[in-house]
């Protein structure tokens, strides 16, 4: 009698911990804010970020991430109490060799570092495009090697666009649609996206939206942008666009029953980082920690000649195009726990434990 009492007791405090958070996997889309090593298992991609010091901070080796530790994707796995996800390329490569037998059951990240939400967003260096990594994520659930039960309790974390922004202001690319136009091209591609996953089991989903794309040290790349102050012509379509996102995520409630869907406000987290440094433990906000040049911002960081601050997690910007693990730190704890001007409407703690 004492015994099984011990054993009910046992087995209703393991489900006080288990039910903690309705969520045990994560599936991620989008491009290197997210990517975990998608591109470094795919030789044929020349964006990489698989060499030192990349990684130096936290797994102390590189990974393929494209900073120096974890990115938002891993804070949030840490959140939950789950495993990092792996890429899809690393854990499609065991299956196929023979060294697993299934696919993992903490979810997978399909993302890919230069690829943007539309397809003509650098196919040149061999990057994953969105839609691709949807049809990845398809075929996964087509045959079964994702249970479906596991899908529409799991999280869907989507970040993209930067890329295609970043590209509009490119020299040599004169864009054919205004930026207006451009921005809703972009829009109705997120659109189908989440028509898609949703079609496929996805309950919980996640939008961030971009940061301020024209304040990265990249923008010291291109002829027409300032150097003393952030690309104010690259911001205005950035906002335009993450406006567009928040009304994808409002909609949803009405378009995709049964689904709930958030919008994490990274742009404002971001912007509230720059304007008090110093009460988020920043010394720098302009600069990246790693590269060369004017803002750092002309050499990605490891390529030859590149120059390293002392204190990475000081600085905003990891590299020319990237913030640092303390920026992804800080944006995570905001998207988990944060209050409505941060992501709304409900924080990504509240959506993991809803039924
Ligand atoms: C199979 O692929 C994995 C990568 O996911 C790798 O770590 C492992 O060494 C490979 N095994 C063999 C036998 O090739
Ligand atoms: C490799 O990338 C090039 C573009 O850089 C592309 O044309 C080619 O089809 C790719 N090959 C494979 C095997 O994916
Ligand atoms: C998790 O979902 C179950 C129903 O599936 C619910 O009873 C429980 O309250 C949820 N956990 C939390 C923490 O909300």
């Amino acid at each position: 009698m004492e015994k099984l009492f011990l054993i009910l007791l046992l087995l209703s405090s393991c489900s006080l911990l288990v039910s903690s958070a309705n969520v045990s996997a994560i599936f991620i889309f989008g491009d290197s804010i997210f990517d975990a090593g998608n591109n470094h298992f795919n030789k044929n991609c020349s964006a990489q970020a698989d060499f030192p010091p990349y990684g130096s901070s936290f797994f102390h080796r590189p990974t393929g991430r494209f900073t120096n530790g974890r990115t938002v994707a891993d804070f949030i796995s840490q959140f939950l109490g789950i495993e990092f996800q792996k890429p899809f390329l690393e854990a499609q490569l065991a299956v196929v060799n023979g060294s697993r037998e299934d696919y993992p059951s903490n979810g997978i990240n399909f993302a890919s570092a230069g690829s943007g939400v539309l397809q003509a967003t650098n196919p040149d260096w061999g990057v994953i495009s969105i839609q691709q990594q949807l049809r990845q994520f398809q075929a996964l659930v087509q045959q079964n090697q994702i249970d479906k039960d596991l899908v529409q309790k799991s999280l869907f974390l989507v970040e993209s666009g930067s890329n295609d922004i970043f590209n509009y202001f490119l020299p040599y690319d004169t864009p054919t649609l205004d930026p207006g136009a451009f921005v809703q091209a972009m829009l109705t591609e997120v659109g189908d996206l989440i028509d898609q996953i949703y079609k496929l089991g996805a309950r919980r989903i996640a939008l961030f939206s971009l940061g301020p794309v024209g304040c990265i040290p990249a923008r010291a790349l291109l002829p027409g942008a300032p150097v003393d102050k952030c690309f104010g012509k690259m911001n205005l379509m950035v906002k335009k666009y993450n406006k567009g996102l928040e009304s994808l995520v409002n909609d949803m409630p009405i378009k995709y029953p049964g689904a709930v869907g958030v919008f994490g406000a990274v742009y404002d987290i971001v912007q509230r980082f720059r304007a008090i440094p110093a009460q988020y433990r920043f010394s720098d906000v302009t600069n990246a920690c790693c590269g060369d040049g004017t803002l750092g911002g002309l050499l990605q960081c490891g390529r030859e000649g590149y120059k390293i601050c002392p204190n990475p997690n000081a600085f905003l910007f990891w590299d020319y195009f990237h913030p640092t693990e303390h920026t992804y730190k800080l944006i995570s704890k905001a998207l988990w726990g944060g209050k409505n001007s941060r992501i709304r409407p409900v924080n990504l703690k509240t959506l993991a434990s809803t039924p």
